[in-house]
């Protein structure tokens, strides 16, 4: 009975806290963050394929974990430059290295930022692997900022109502399914 009695509230308690942190989240207006989970590197060949980055384009990927895909949009892919927006410094710190390692550092920028207040309006192509409810976020600030005929990826994602242009699903090599949305802005 005693034990009863120290449990209850201790759980009304844990409750309550739960309950606050989840308020003061949706109070912030920010939607939440996604964590680091690399894009398999035969789904970035395939995002790359979707999107045609090729010779003149500048590929921005928001949110860019360990750089693979700006390091592949210019090594393998071929795009002018390529920006990766990442907040982790540990994250940076690998990305950077391996744009060295690569030899595309000088094509090749890693930026320091949250994503939310980067300038994309130089990209001619936008990945993203985030989240559906950062995804819808981030809307208005593609369509702000993004020039006519830019072509935006997303890995597993949508966009809500925005119809995307094309889907594709791609098999990892474990077998895993993949869907890749493609827009192109307006
Ligand atoms: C699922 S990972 C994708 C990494 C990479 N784009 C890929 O496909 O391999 C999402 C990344 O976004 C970063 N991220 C999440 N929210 C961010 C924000 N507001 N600004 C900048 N980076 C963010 C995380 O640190 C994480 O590395």
């Amino acid at each position: 009975m005693n034990a009863l009695r120290v449990i209850l509230p201790a759980s009304c308690l844990v409750a309550a806290i739960v309950v606050l942190i989840a308020a003061l989240a949706a109070c912030t207006g920010k939607p939440p963050y996604p964590r680091f989970e690399p894009t398999p590197m035969e789904i970035v060949h395939e995002m790359l394929k979707l999107a045609r980055v090729g010779p003149g384009d500048v590929l921005y990927d928001l949110g860019s974990g360990d750089g693979r895909i700006p390091i592949a949009a210019v090594n393998i892919s071929s795009a002018d430059r390529a920006v990766g927006v990442e907040l982790d410094d540990q994250l940076l710190a690998r990305a950077e290295q391996k744009a060295r390692d690569a030899g595309v550092a000088d094509r090749v920028t890693f930026v320091r930022q949250d994503l939310f207040e980067s300038d994309i309006a130089k990209a001619t192509v936008v990945t993203l692997y985030l989240l559906p409810e950062t995804n819808l976020a981030l809307r208005p600030k593609l369509l702000r900022e993004l020039k006519p005929g830019t072509h935006i990826v997303s890995h597993s994602h949508d966009m809500g109502d925005w119809a995307p242009d094309r889907t594709l699903d791609v098999e990892d090599r474990y077998g895993k399914l993949h869907r890749l949305y493609l827009w192109r802005v307006p």
